[in-house]
């Protein structure tokens, strides 16, 4: 595995963040109670919780683009008072612009950014080339299958190097089998540099086959009850060489839903110490 080199992440603190959505207003609503989290520059954190629990909330408050009703973020040591920009954002909706090859959608940023087109260019082709998708360089979006669209998405989040990437179920749209491709092509990337990346998503078995350490989010509105650190050897395969350890990270969070009410009705193994 190669070192990252100085482009690498930046730390995160999250301190006593909490959001009530219509505070003027005559119904407010709570979606967040406070949230104390520091992520350590270069750290892959997922978030899980229950529909509704405010991971998203959470996420637009940590890029800025969400004001929080408590509380502090800090990104490499700057108070996030306004959309960041050094990001990389991805949603599930993989939104590329239609009337742009897919080489001129990751180009984008040399548009919004400023940044220098040569650069961006060797770096989107190297991308393209990494994960294998050369030949759709030059098609419009319509033209490529929703997996190979989301890839495109995947690498204009990462074409410019940010140090922070921020995605919100962002392959929710896949099927299964694509879904297990995109997982390794965003392993192997962020493996390269590093950066921190916050990755909110249904699947347990997703965080489990990715993360450093994963967010169990309480039902809303959310606090998080549970922070696990995922001590598994990478790259991981898709199948885990250590199987037991990982099913023992999913038993855990399947029990902290159960406990929740969040899973009922469902067998789950003896819970086992992860
Ligand atoms: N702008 C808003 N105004 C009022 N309520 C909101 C607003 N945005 C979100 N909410 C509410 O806050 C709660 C948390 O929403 P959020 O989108 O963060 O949940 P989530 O965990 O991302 O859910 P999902 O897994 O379904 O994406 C929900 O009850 C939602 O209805
Ligand atoms: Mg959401």
């Amino acid at each position: 595995m190669t070192e990252p080199d100085q482009k690498s992440g930046v730390t995160i603190h999250i301190r006593n963040v909490s959001k009530v959505f219509g505070a003027d207003g005559d119904k407010p609503f709570r979606a967040l109670k406070p949230i104390d989290v520091t992520i350590p520059a270069g750290q892959f954190i997922s978030v899980v919780g229950a529909s509704g629990c405010g991971k998203s909330t959470l996420m637009l408050m940590i890029a800025g683009l969400l004001s929080r009703s408590t509380g502090e973020i800090t990104v490499d040591g700057r108070s996030v008072t306004k959309p960041i920009t050094d990001v990389g954002i991805a949603f599930q909706d993989h939104l590329l612009l239609d009337f742009r090859t897919a080489f001129e959608n990751v180009m984008l940023h040399a548009d919004i950014r400023g940044l220098d087109r040569d650069t961006l260019a060797r770096r989107a082709k190297d991308l393209f080339a990494q994960l294998r998708l050369e030949h759709a360089m030059d098609k419009y979006p319509n033209q490529l299958s929703g997996g190979m669209r989301q890839r495109v998405s995947l690498i204009r989040t990462l074409v410019h190097e940010p140090p922070v990437i921020l995605m919100d179920e962002p392959f929710g749209a896949l099927d299964a089998l694509t879904r297990l491709q995109v997982r390794t092509d965003l392993e192997s990337l962020w493996l390269r540099r590093r950066p921190t990346v916050v990755f909110i998503t249904h699947s347990v078995e997703e965080a489990v086959g990715l993360s450093d350490r994963i967010l169990v989010m309480s039902p809303s509105p959310g606090e998080v009850i549970d922070d696990i650190e995922v001590d598994l050897p990478r790259p991981r395969p898709i199948v885990l060489g250590d199987a037991a350890a990982f099913a023992a990270y999913v038993d855990r969070i399947h029990h902290q839903f159960e406990r929740m009410g969040v899973l009922h009705g469902i067998t789950l193994p003896q819970q086992s110490a992860a």
